[in-house]
């Protein structure tokens, strides 16, 4: 057994203190208390809750979230639908636009596989090429031109989506989607599904009157679509959307049925900057990077976790205050150290080979870097470790 793998399975029933850095940690208790108000907000508000899986690439994680009431998972990415559905989950969103050939009749194997097991793939569209290159995969799986073997007549569910805002994919709401839901219904291997509408700009919005007003111009693009797709004899189907910057006024709308926020399991330092809108749980941050101070100097110390331990997109990260680590700012040391400065009004520094937990600023990316993460029980002061959880689809970014 290589020492990196001896390590990680010498950690199970250890300190917290024992865990060498810089090191991903999950806070297990906070993240199930999140898991836990997630649940319950969509159980009250009747709302189905299809949380993106993007975030934590764990196919442990995402068995979690379905134990707790998820219908299924979004991916962004094909890779990350195989890693998931080999793993056993078998409701699965590639909530994003799929054009390559090759790739396309991965997705269309990948909705034969799970079909074995009573699972769907759906898939998001934006133009009629790419309705016609999707509909041509799943006709090839079926014929089963590929291997020679005649498959069974699986169908894929499709999502249009619709720009409601982020001017990212997604054909403008109105009259262009529904003639891509006309197109979809014409091959039937595809069936429509509804409309993907999520917003991501509406997310990071600080103050909550202007986050409220800019979800309300999306809600209507969406009420739009909606009802021009009644006009045309097509049921909407389903509106799926959301994040966790907005997630309560998606499912307060009553035009979406399904919420696909991610981040509220782990809570990073960008999204707790928002101002929170009462009607939106309270979420505790749950994934950390741990490191230690490797060098102390009069005016500033320096930790041993830089850009290669967490991302830096969205903004630094915060130190997190335990006891003695109160009041220190994060500045940026390069790939491998961070600078450790007192903040305003404060002056204590830690202590050479002190360790330090920060809050990374953006989840997904700092998950993104690390093979495993490291769950702890019993908090961080004083708490043991419980299991070591595989970022099963990192890297998978085909
Ligand atoms: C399509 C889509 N849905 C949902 C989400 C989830 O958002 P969050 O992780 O911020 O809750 C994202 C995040 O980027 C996304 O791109």
């Amino acid at each position: 057994m290589n020492k990196a793998v001896a390590y990680l399975s010498e950690l199970i029933g250890k300190s917290v203190h024992d865990i060498d850095t810089p090191a991903l940690v999950i806070d297990l208790d906070a993240m199930k208390r999140n898991l836990g108000r997630m649940a319950e907000f969509a159980r009250k508000h009747q709302v189905r809750w299809r949380p993106h899986a993007k975030l934590h690439k764990s196919i442990l994680l995402a068995k979690m979230q379905i134990k707790a009431g998820a219908v299924g998972v979004c991916v962004q990415k094909t890779s990350e639908a195989e890693i998931m559905v080999a793993g056993g989950v078998h409701d699965v969103y590639i909530s994003n636009e799929v054009i390559a050939s090759a790739k396309l009749a991965r997705v269309a194997a990948l909705t034969q596989a799970v079909a074995a097991h009573g699972g769907q793939i759906a898939i998001a569209v934006d133009s009629l090429e790419g309705v016609s290159r999707l509909a041509q995969a799943m006709s090839d799986a079926r014929t089963g031109i590929r291997n020679g073997t005649p498959s069974t007549a699986t169908v894929i569910d499709v999502f249009v989506e619709i720009d409601v805002g982020q001017g990212r994919c997604g054909v403008q709401p109105g009259q262009d989607a529904v003639l891509l839901a006309l197109e979809i219904r014409k091959h039937p291997a595809l069936r429509f599904a509804g409309l993907q509408a999520y917003h991501g700009k509406v997310q990071h919005v600080r103050n909550v009157q202007e986050r409220r007003m800019t979800a309300a111009d999306a809600m209507k693009s969406v009420e739009l679509t909606c009802e021009l797709l009644k006009a045309q004899d097509m049921a909407p189907g389903l509106v799926t959307g959301a994040g966790t910057g907005s997630f309560a006024l998606e499912a307060a709308s009553g035009v979406y049925g399904e919420l696909q926020a991610g981040s509220f399991i782990f809570m990073d330092a960008d999204y707790a900057q928002n101002e929170r809108d009462p009607v939106q749980p309270h979420f505790e941050h749950a994934l950390f990077v741990k490191t230690q101070v490797v060098s102390r100097h009069a005016s500033h110390a320096v930790c041993d976790a830089g850009h290669k331990s967490h991302a830096i997109d969205s903004g630094l990260p915060q130190v997190h205050a335990l006891k003695r680590q109160e009041g220190l700012d994060y500045f940026n040391g390069g790939d491998e150290h961070g600078i450790l400065r007192p903040s305003s009004g404060q002056t204590g520094l830690p202590d050479l080979g002190q360790m330090l937990w920060l809050i990374p600023g953006h989840c997904d990316p700092t998950v993104n870097l690390h093979d495993v993460m490291i769950g702890v029980s019993g908090g961080l002061k004083s708490g043991t470790v419980e299991r070591i959880i595989r970022v099963d689809a990192r890297g998978a970014l085909t």
